[in-house]
């Protein structure tokens, strides 16, 4: 070989070497994300888990079906916000929804025990001490408190209700804001709602602490001579609740509840009960 194609050889291998280097380079390159991947988590990820359901292909809700405009009866078909809300969560999940009517103050330890119903819609504010015992869905309606009297009495704030007959629903946030704002507070419990305002109107009780949207409601058609005296901005947020044992199912409801929000379907749910748009 002569001198000059000897340089062209070892040239040419130089250049060879070089762009099969670069090459493999590059291929290397290319491939290694997906070699960390299938290294990793590739096939890893365990697969989301099945919620549990008391009967197959329906999801049974307890609620105490007397707290309009959120639930109560019409004949033996419940009604109200919490009610459509559910069915269209229900449609989401390929399930057929059904109201069981319960009293209010059994609706977490029956939930506890399991065997009766799924989850509970029922106007339910969530709060730490209810967190302890179940698993509440994301927030789906704010809330405050309210205290509602014969028309025309004075209120000024809850000293003023001091050693009054105060009607409470059982178990709710009501009874615990009168239990600690009012001195020397006279609590009369009831079974639901309705039941308090009968005896508010009747001059059983002389004041009612309730949830301020079920107030209005209430009162709304025939007041029966009673008025809300007072707002009170505790500042609650309902959230539907499920067993502790059934993360899948509170994901599930959070995913449809998501959606719901996201198509517009909340906003017209919540206008057709409230009148107003969602804020
Ligand atoms: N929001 C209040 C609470 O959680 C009252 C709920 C009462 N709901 C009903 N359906 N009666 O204590």
């Amino acid at each position: 070989m002569s001198k000059a194609k000897k340089f062209v050889a070892l040239f040419m291998a130089l250049a060879l070497t070089f762009s099969m280097f670069a090459l493999t380079g590059c291929a290397a390159d290319e491939e290694e994300p997906e070699t960390t991947e299938g290294t990793t988590d590739e096939g890893a990820e365990p697969a989301a888990e099945e919620f549990v359901l008391v009967e197959e292909g329906k999801l049974l809700v307890g609620s105490d079906t007397a707290f309009p405009p959120f639930e109560s009866m019409n004949g033996d078909v419940a009604e109200g916000f919490d009610v459509d809300l559910m069915n269209a969560i229900g449609e989401k999940l390929g399930l057929e929804v059904v109201f069981m009517t319960e009293i209010f103050d059994t609706l977490i330890p029956t939930l506890k025990a399991g065997g009766k119903f799924d989850v509970i819609a029922s106007g339910m504010t969530i709060k730490p001490e209810r967190q302890a015992e179940i698993d509440f869905c994301d927030p789906y309606y704010d809330s405050n408190q309210s205290v509602v009297m014969k028309a025309g009495s004075v209120y000024n704030g809850p000293e003023d209700l001091a050693g009054k007959k105060i009607g409470v629903q059982s178990g709710t946030t009501g009874e615990a804001w009168a239990q600690e704002n009012v001195p020397d507070a006279q609590l009369v419990p009831f079974k639901n709602a309705t039941e308090a305002f009968s005896a508010a109107a009747a001059g059983n009780v002389d004041a009612i602490v309730n949830d301020l949207p079920v107030s209005t409601e209430l009162l709304k058609e025939d007041s029966r001579g009673l008025e809300i005296v007072a707002q009170i901005p505790t500042g609650e947020q309902y959230g539907f609740a499920v067993s502790k044992d059934n993360p899948a199912l509170r994901d599930a409801i959070n995913e449809a509840l998501a959606e719901l929000r996201a198509d517009g379907t909340y906003a017209e749910i919540y206008e057709k009960w409230f009148g107003i748009a969602p804020e």
